[in-house]
Order: structure tokens, then sequence, then C-alpha cells
């Protein structure tokens, strides 16, 4: 079970500090169960120096990259910048890039590899939008969506990776997928991933995301093929996160 935080563009340096100060202090043994905070850039630094500083285990991501090692890309973050900050985990093709920024599954296979090399875990999203699953063509979506960003990723680095499966209509909406639409989607993604990578598919973490909150966070993580939770909005308040921490450690 993994359960991560993405702040999105919300908190100030100070704003982020008390953040994670109440994170650390009201998550406490997170047990088994692995738990990640992703904030902005500007306050990588000092949340790390939060977590570094408290018992927690409690570990630092940041919410994209770009895929070259250095050079001419002003504003933008490489991976090994985020290694040096303390990261762990950098989520990667989130549809908010996607939709905004024009992330493309190309991009997103470019990043891994990059992310990979560094030693970096992505998180890689995927999930379709309200008008593809009326249609009818949710899996095709995310079927190549999955495959498209695992492009000739190596099946050594395979356990490295963790999918995040984040139906698009159901980000900041308060829709959540029924624990079955959930369920029914993990269950494809595993099936490509172990029609990619064996047994060790079976072994990687197929996180849900969209509106996940405590009320409902259970439910969602007891399905089968359901491996944690990638959390937004209610990973702004310390009590809701812990208390989606508590429920995927009840699992
Ligand atoms: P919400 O939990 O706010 O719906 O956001 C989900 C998300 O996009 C996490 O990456």
């Amino acid at each position: 079970m993994l359960v991560a935080g993405n702040w999105k563009m919300n908190t100030d340096i100070k704003a982020a500090v008390e953040l994670a100060s109440a994170v650390v202090e009201a998550v406490g043994d997170s047990g088994k169960v692995g738990v990640a905070v992703c904030p902005p850039y500007i306050s990588l630094s000092s949340v790390n120096d939060v977590l570094s500083g408290s018992k927690s285990k409690i570990k630092l991501g940041a919410q994209t990259m770009h895929h070259q090692e250095k050079g001419a890309f002003t504003g933008e973050v490489s991976a090994s910048m985020l290694v040096s900050v303390g990261c762990s985990y950098v989520i990667l093709g989130h549809s908010e890039r996607r939709q905004y920024f024009g992330e493309t599954d190309q991009g997103v296979n470019n990043k891994i590899f990059m992310a990979l090399s560094c030693g970096l875990t992505p998180i890689v999203c995927v999930g379709e939008t309200l008008s593809e699953r009326e249609g009818g063509n949710e899996q095709s979506v995310v079927e190549s969506q999955v495959q498209e960003a695992l492009q000739d990723v190596e099946i050594e680095k395979a356990s490295q990776l963790v999918v995040a499966y984040e139906p698009v209509w159901a980000i900041g909406t308060g829709l959540t997928a029924t624990p079955e639409q959930a369920q029914e989607m993990h269950a494809f993604i595993r099936t490509l991933l172990v029609e990619q990578y064996d047994n060790i598919g079976n072994k990687i973490h197929i996180l849900y995301g969209g509106s996940m909150k405590p009320a409902n966070a259970l439910e969602l993580m007891q399905n089968k093929d359901v491996d944690g939770g990638l959390i937004g909005g209610a990973s702004l308040k310390a009590p809701d996160f812990a208390a989606i921490v508590e429920a995927a450690k009840s699992v």
C-alpha cells in the first residue's frame, strides 16, 4: 500500500512547512504503508527538512520534472535536482499536466527513463475523460496511455514503477469512481502490466486518484488491485490525509 499526497499548486513555503509538520504528527507510525507528500518545487527543501528531522518514514516527491539531464531549459527542473533535494518519488503525466501543459505519452515515456536512471520512483498517471468513458472508450484510452508511457522500459526497472489510475472526471469534482469501476480498471491495468512484465506486473503498485477522501478510501482500497491512493484535495488537510493512511493500514 502506498498513499501519496499531491499538493498541486497550493501552499507557500510557510504553509507547506506547517502542513508537513501536521502530516508527520497526524500520520505517526505508518507501519507497512508507504506514505509520500508532493509539495510544489519551491517547498521541497523545507519539507525535506521537516521529514528528515522527524522519526517519520514519510517520503518526499515532486509533481513533475524535465526529461533531459541538464541544459538550456529555462524554468525546468531535472531528475537529479529532485534527488539532490531529497525526493524519492516524482508524479509523471498527471492529467493536469496533459491538459494544461501539453504533456504527451511520448513525453511521459522520456521522463520515466530519466527518473528511473536517477533512482526516482515515477508515479505514472493515466485516466480517461468523461466523454471517453461515456463513449465506452475508457479501456482503450488507458491501454494506450500505459503502453506508450512504458514503452521499452525494461523489466529490470519495472519493480520501481508506480501507476496511478486517475479518471479525469473524478479529479477535484467530488465524483469518485465506484469501487467496482476502480477495481475493473485496476484489474485491466494489471493485465497490461503482467503482459509486459510477467509476475513483476503483479507487484507494481496501482494507486487510485480522484476525490479520494476518508469517507470512501477504505471501500476503494479494499479492492484487490487497488494498492493505495494519490490524493489531491484531502492531502491538504492533515487529519483527512492521516485518516486515508489509517484506512490503508487496515486493508
Ligand atoms: P483530488 O483528490 O482533489 O480529486 O485530486 C486527485 C489528484 O489529481 C491527485 O493527483
